[in-house]
């Protein structure tokens, strides 16, 4: 009896309502939204920023804490076209790829960095689109060869720098080496390079103090503009609390002191200013507009439950359903990467954990939709191509060619074209496998039971967001 009265309150707890008290009024409607599945995560207070300032510090800082001697990059990479350029980066970055920063070390040293575009990022329809996921990002190669170059360095502290950017690269690479182009490992990056250090002091050490992560599954890139939406970072939810706090782990790669930590965090509440101010970019071709409303009643009845709500009177809520509800690919929900125990008990105890937390749930937030047009690849494995094929299972394939150039971005399909994987000529890393591990494309199959009408109309709706 206790116990059926617990799970009771339980699960009115997890819908968001109290049981009213006897001499109460009658409680107000509940909105929809608020007796959707999943658990709820609640925000958390985060501290304010600049994003002008954010912004400056993105694109213009070392945040890293390694890179590689300027003249020894343009010697490899040689002149950066235009159009790799970030536009409006004036003063030392100006000439570098979007990707890079010029950094100036303590001793006066010209240093190029990569930095937080490298995965978050993206040409689209052949505009650089800041935010946007990278899709196309090659992990396959072996990190290790970089570090190979540092032979040619001959300045000493040159070549330490060098060596402490690609050697560490190297010590960790089968952790975080990638079968498919696109699939992302920052979570074994991370978990690999947390396993390399002192959670309390962050020294570094050669020889792991934890086992490394086993290979990466894939795992895509979030839009940098759902996240003013987000109580909880990642696909799983699992990133808690100083949002500022949880996206500085990019220093986790060199930055080897608590002090320099402690310099760079105080700059990333701007960063999540800036990326919090990010807007997704709009649809680039006309809408249905009868279709698009007749899409968004259906949207109401089958999809806001999870999604929220979209519009001037608009409401989301972070939610995380169980892998046994929405049925995607179990392998990151199972914990891989950062999100496996050992790792999570290090991020807690660290610098880190100081003002947030990982506490990785049992299945995937059910993400915003907004910008939804653009975010191809879908699922949080990047597995399903095309809306089209999110709202139909019967259209995805067990293994396809990944088309990814500009021209391959489909605006009837909404996202990348697939092709023959069995042509010639064919390089294995540009066919998505769904039998490699962590690549399912099976589940969320809501909108299966959709006539075709209906689901036509969804899909225009969806453009709209
Ligand atoms: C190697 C590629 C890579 C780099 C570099 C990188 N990220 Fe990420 N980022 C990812 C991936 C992949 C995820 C999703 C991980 C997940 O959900 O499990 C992510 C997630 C995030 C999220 C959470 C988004 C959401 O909606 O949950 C934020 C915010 C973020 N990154 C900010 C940053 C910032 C700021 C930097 C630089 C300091 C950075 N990232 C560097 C790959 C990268
Ligand atoms: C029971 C909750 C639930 C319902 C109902 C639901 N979804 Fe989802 N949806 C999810 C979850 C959870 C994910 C993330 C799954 C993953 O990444 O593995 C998701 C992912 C998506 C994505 C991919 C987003 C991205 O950027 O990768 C789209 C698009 C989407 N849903 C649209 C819809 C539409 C349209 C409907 C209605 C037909 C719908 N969903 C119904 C829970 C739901």
């Amino acid at each position: 009896m206790r116990l059926a009265a617990a799970v009771i309150v339980g699960a009115l707890a997890a819908c968001g309502a109290r049981p009213p008290a006897a001499s109460a009024p009658a409680p107000p409607p509940i909105a929809p939204i608020a007796r959707g599945p999943g658990t709820v995560i609640e925000p958390e207070p985060q501290r304010p920023g600049d994003a002008a300032r954010g912004w400056a510090l993105l694109t213009g800082s070392d945040y890293v804490g390694c890179g590689a001697p300027r003249a020894l990059w343009e010697r490899f990479a040689g002149v950066t076209p235009a159009w790799l350029r970030l536009p409006g980066r004036s003063g030392a970055g100006a000439e570098l790829p979007y990707a890079m920063n010029a950094v100036t070390t303590a001793d006066g040293r010209a240093r190029v960095t990569p930095s937080c575009l490298a995965c978050h990022a993206s040409f689209l329809r052949g505009q650089l689109v800041i935010g946007l996921g990278d899709p196309r990002a090659d992990f396959t190669g072996d990190p290790g060869a970089l570090a190979l170059a540092g032979l040619l360095i001959t300045d000493d502290v040159d070549r330490a720098d060098w060596d402490r950017l690609y050697g560490r690269f190297a010590l960790i690479a089968p952790a975080i080496r990638t079968t498919t182009v696109g699939a992302n490992p920052a979570d074994h990056i991370a978990a690999a390079l947390f396993a390399h250090r002192d959670p309390a002091t962050l020294a570094w050490s050669d020889e792991p103090r934890l086992p490394l992560p086993g290979p990466p599954v894939p795992v895509d890139v979030p839009a940098w503009w759902l996240l003013k939406k987000k109580a909880a970072m990642f696909h799983t939810g699992a990133g808690r609390g100083d949002q500022a706090r949880i996206m500085m782990t990019a220093s986790v790669l060199c930055v080897d002191d608590v002090a320099t930590a402690r310099a760079i965090d105080a700059g990333f509440p701007d960063v999540r200013a800036y990326v919090t101010s990010l807007t997704p970019p709009p649809f680039p071709a006309p809408i249905d507009a009868p279709a698009a409303a007749r899409g968004r009643a259906v949207f109401t009845a089958r999809c806001a439950r999870c999604h929220g709500s979209y519009g001037a009177d608009g409401a989301y809520q972070t939610r995380v359903i169980s892998v046994a509800e929405v049925g995607t690919d179990p392998a990151v929900a199972e914990r891989t990467g950062q999100f496996a125990a050992p790792y999570v008990a290090w991020f807690n105890a660290s610098f880190y954990g100081e003002r947030a937390r990982l506490a990785p749930g049992d299945g995937y937030v059910a993400p915003p939709l907004d910008g939804v047009w653009a975010t191809a690849p879908y699922l949080h494995n990047g597995s399903v191509p095309t809306l089209a094929a999110l709202l139909d299972s019967r259209l995805r394939q067990p293994r396809f060619g990944i088309g990814r150039g500009d021209d391959d971005y489909d605006l009837g399909l909404v996202g990348w074209r697939s092709f023959d994987p069995d042509q010639p000529g064919v390089a294995p890393a540009w066919i998505w496998d769904t039998a490699r591990p962590g690549h399912g494309n099976q589940g969320h199959t809501f909108g299966d039971a959709l006539t075709p009408p209906d689901r036509a109309a969804l899909l225009e709706y969806l453009k709209s967001l």
